[in-house]
């Protein structure tokens, strides 16, 4: 046999060892009851993580939760609030209590509410945005750091490309805590860098998940989307985990402080809106 029909033999291996490249890992997801946090948490799950699901509505949540039972270890399930201090600390406190450690944090939790300039609530709005997509995600990973220091472990943020582009003004707030978000993930992955921790973030353009019901963008259906953007569809929330699970695992050792879109092509042309 010539020596490169070797590498065959090794397949099952290479197999397993993607197979078990989260065993024993304990990884956080916020927003893990639906959309993209849920395709994540279930994919973690399946590749032999200790998960933890952190999300509000407990229906769910435990949907998911069976999701993730299914295909490896039971998640511990958090409800919290991201906008309370409080349900923060308690989310770091329980995970720690359960399992000793945290290898990953992933921080895909978000909202959109609408406030223009010239429509009378836009502080209101930037405030509550400001609290989840940014604040909680401040909050979360300064508590997380020092355990993440001990496992040399990693974040991945998930951004969207309303961050590098204003794709609908009545949703500046939203495009703002975006924008703010990918450059703390530059921060952070300077700062913790010499800690042996990798901070990540994605960029998404339009995915299938509940976004625009739970946004309230009544305007807006994935149809619309699809037609608007170059490759003309949007994303499965499973595209997205899948490149969480790649970020956070050892193949991206080297990469830290780097922002990956996965738009569809939406960055490439002007969307008319
Ligand atoms: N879908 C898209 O087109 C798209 C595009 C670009 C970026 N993104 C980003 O992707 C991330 C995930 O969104 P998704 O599309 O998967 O949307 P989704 O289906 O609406 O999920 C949002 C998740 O965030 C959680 N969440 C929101 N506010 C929370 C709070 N105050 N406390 C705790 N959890 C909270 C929700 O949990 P509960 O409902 O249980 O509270 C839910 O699990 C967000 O950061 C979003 O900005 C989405
Ligand atoms: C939780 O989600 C379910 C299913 O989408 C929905 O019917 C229910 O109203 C939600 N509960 C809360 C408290 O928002
Ligand atoms: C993303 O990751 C970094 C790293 O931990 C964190 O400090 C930052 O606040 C996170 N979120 C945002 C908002 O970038």
């Amino acid at each position: 046999m010539h020596i490169s029909n070797y590498r065959y033999l090794l397949l099952p291996l290479e197999i397993s060892r993607r197979i078990m490249s989260f065993a024993n890992k304990v990884v956080i997801v916020t927003g893990a009851s639906s959309g993209i946090g849920a395709a994540a948490a279930v994919l973690f799950a399946t590749e032999g993580a200790r998960v933890v699901m952190v999300g509000r509505n407990q229906s769910k949540l435990t949907k998911v939760a069976e999701q993730c039972a299914r295909g490896g270890q039971a998640p511990l399930v958090i409800r919290a609030d991201l906008a309370n201090d409080d349900d923060i600390k308690r989310i770091v406190d329980e995970t720690v209590n359960k399992f000793g450690k945290i290898d990953v944090l992933v921080n895909n939790a978000g909202m959109a509410i609408y406030g223009g300039v010239l429509s009378g609530n836009i502080l209101k709005a930037y405030d509550e945005t400001m609290a989840v997509n940014l604040r909680a995600v401040v909050h979360l990973t300064a508590l997380a750091a020092p355990y993440l220091v001990k496992t040399k472990g990693n974040i991945v943020n998930i951004s969207s490309i309303a961050g590098k582009m204003v794709l609908k003004a009545e949703y500046l707030p939203y495009s703002v805590s975006k924008a703010a978000l990918d450059h703390f993930t530059r921060g952070a992955a300077l700062e913790l860098a010499s800690s042996g921790v990798r901070v990540n973030g994605i960029s998404p353009g339009p995915v299938k998940t509940d976004f625009i019901e739970n946004t309230g963008m009544s305007e807006v259906t994935w149809d619309i989307m699809s037609n608007a953007f170059p490759l003309k569809r949007c994303s499965e929330p499973e595209e997205i985990a899948e490149l969480i699970l790649y970020l956070a695992s050892d193949k991206a050792k080297g990469i830290t402080g780097s922002d990956f879109v996965s738009d569809n092509g939406g960055l490439l042309q002007y969307i008319p809106a």
